[in-house]
This record gives structure tokens, sequence and C-alpha cells, in this order.
């Protein structure tokens, strides 16, 4: 009689913005416990998000040994093309999970915002039902970002949105008038369009922007008037506070 294999757990584990140090104390643990680092490779806006994440998880924990899986998992609009691409990423965690393996799937922050990891659980669990799920939360982007510009987020009351890519302006517009503090995520390839929205609802002079936060090259500019025509990296974010 063969004796059946207890699955394993399948962890998402946000390591933090990019200072190793700001990865916890759990993500540490949780990673070294694992057999294997599973690692979302985007091959689209963000080519060096994944390498990133992996590069901030190897500093901050001991990785030796463990098999790194990396997992293509496209930036695309194209339905059927995702559905495959996540669809293969979760059997190939799913074979490792059935032999027994836990699984640490790294996210850039926090697996819960803005991740691929909340995409790939219902496949997992479609193929595993069994296979215990865990979410290591990450300090997030935003909140490194407030914290290089020591920006408060969000004071006695105030409303807070956080806002991803693909503005809209007038719709921008409208979020920037309901809310005392907005965030805004994927900033990189709206900053003209953003910087001329500022600056016709006079609030140039509350958007700080911040890039690689936590990064030893990290950037804060707070005369965001001065970013007109440049070209920043993924890695940045922009909070309007009024
Ligand atoms: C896909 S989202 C990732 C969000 C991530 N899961 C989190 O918890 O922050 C990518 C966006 O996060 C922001 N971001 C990531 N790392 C950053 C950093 N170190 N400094 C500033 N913004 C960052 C940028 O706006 C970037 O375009």
């Amino acid at each position: 009689m063969t004796e059946s294999v207890k699955n394993g757990a399948l962890y998402g584990v946000g390591v933090g913005p990019g200072d190793p140090e700001l990865m916890t104390l759990k993500a540490v643990r949780v990673l070294e416990g694992s057999a294997v680092i599973a690692v979302p490779k985007s091959a689209g806006a963000a080519p060096d998000a994944a390498s990133r994440a992996l590069s901030i998880a190897s500093k901050g924990a001991e990785l030796k040994g463990k098999e790194i899986l990396r997992l293509l998992l496209p930036m695309t609009k194209d339905a059927a093309r995702l559905k495959e691409a996540r669809q293969t990423a979760a059997s190939a965690i799913a074979g490792r999970l059935e032999k027994g393996l836990d699984v640490s799937f790294i996210t850039l922050g926090d697996p819960m915002l803005y991740s691929t990891f909340s995409y790939l659980v219902p496949f997992v669990r479609k193929l595993l039902p069994d296979a215990p799920v865990r979410v290591i939360p990450g300090v997030t982007s935003f909140s490194a970002a407030a914290a290089s510009a020591i920006i408060p987020l969000a004071e006695s009351g105030g409303k807070v949105a956080i806002i991803p890519a693909a503005y809209d302006i007038e719709d921008l517009r409208e979020r920037i008038a309901a809310n005392d503090t907005v965030v805004l995520m994927k900033v990189n390839r709206a900053m003209d369009a953003l910087i001329g929205l500022l600056c016709s609802m006079g609030l140039e002079k509350n958007a700080v922007f911040v890039s690689r936060a936590s990064w030893p090259d990290e950037e804060v500019v707070t005369d965001i008037k001065s970013l007109k025509g440049a070209s920043p990296d993924y890695f940045s974010t922009v909070i309007i506070k009024k």
C-alpha cells in the first residue's frame, strides 16, 4: 500500500517595497521553510518587478538550495491567454504541493494589492481543494512612499483612494476632488497628463512623486512640474494630499 503524502501549503509572501530590512520576520521564516520559491515573470510592463522581488527575498532570507520556480504570467488584457498562463502556472505549483512541498509565491509589497498571486489562488484551489493557502502580508509600496516623503496618508477621518494605472483624466479629477489623499500607482506612463491635471486643479504643490521608495537610489520629488517630459521607471508612485 502506498502512503499518501500530505499536500504542501501555498504561501503568498509579501517581501515589501525594496529594502530587505522591511521584510517581516514571518516572511523570512516562511521563505526559509519553503522548498520552492515561485517567482512571477511578467514579460510585459514590469519585466524587472519579479527579479526585484527575488533579489529582495534573497537578501533578507537564505534561499540557497531551494527550487526557484519561474512562472510566466503575462500582463495582457487577452482573457484566453491570461487563463491559459494562470492554468499552466497553477498546475506547476500544484505539482509541487502534491509532493508535500511548501511553495512560497513572492510578491513585491503586499500580495493582496495588485499582485498576480490573488488571480492564481482559485486555479490552484480548483486543482487541489485541500491544499492550505496562506498569505503573509508585506509593507506596501505606497506605505514606503509615504514614509519616504514623510506624508501621512490619512489623518482624522480623512478619505484615501488608491488608484492604479490607465487613468481617465476626467475620472481622476473627480476622485481627487472626492478624497483627501489619492495614491496613484503605475504612474510612469501618465506623468505629463497628470501634471497638466494637477496644474488645472491648482494642486501641483500638493503632489509628491516617489520612485524606488526604500531602495538605495530612492527619489523623492516635491516639484512635480519639474518631471514634465521625464520618463520615470515603473517603480514610481505619486501621492496627492490636499
Ligand atoms: C503591480 S503594483 C505592485 C503593488 C505591490 N503589490 C504593493 O503592495 O505595493 C506596482 C506599482 O507599485 C508601485 N511601486 C512598487 N514598488 C515601489 C517602490 N519601491 N517605490 C514606489 N512605488 C513602488 C509603483 O506604482 C508600481 O507601478
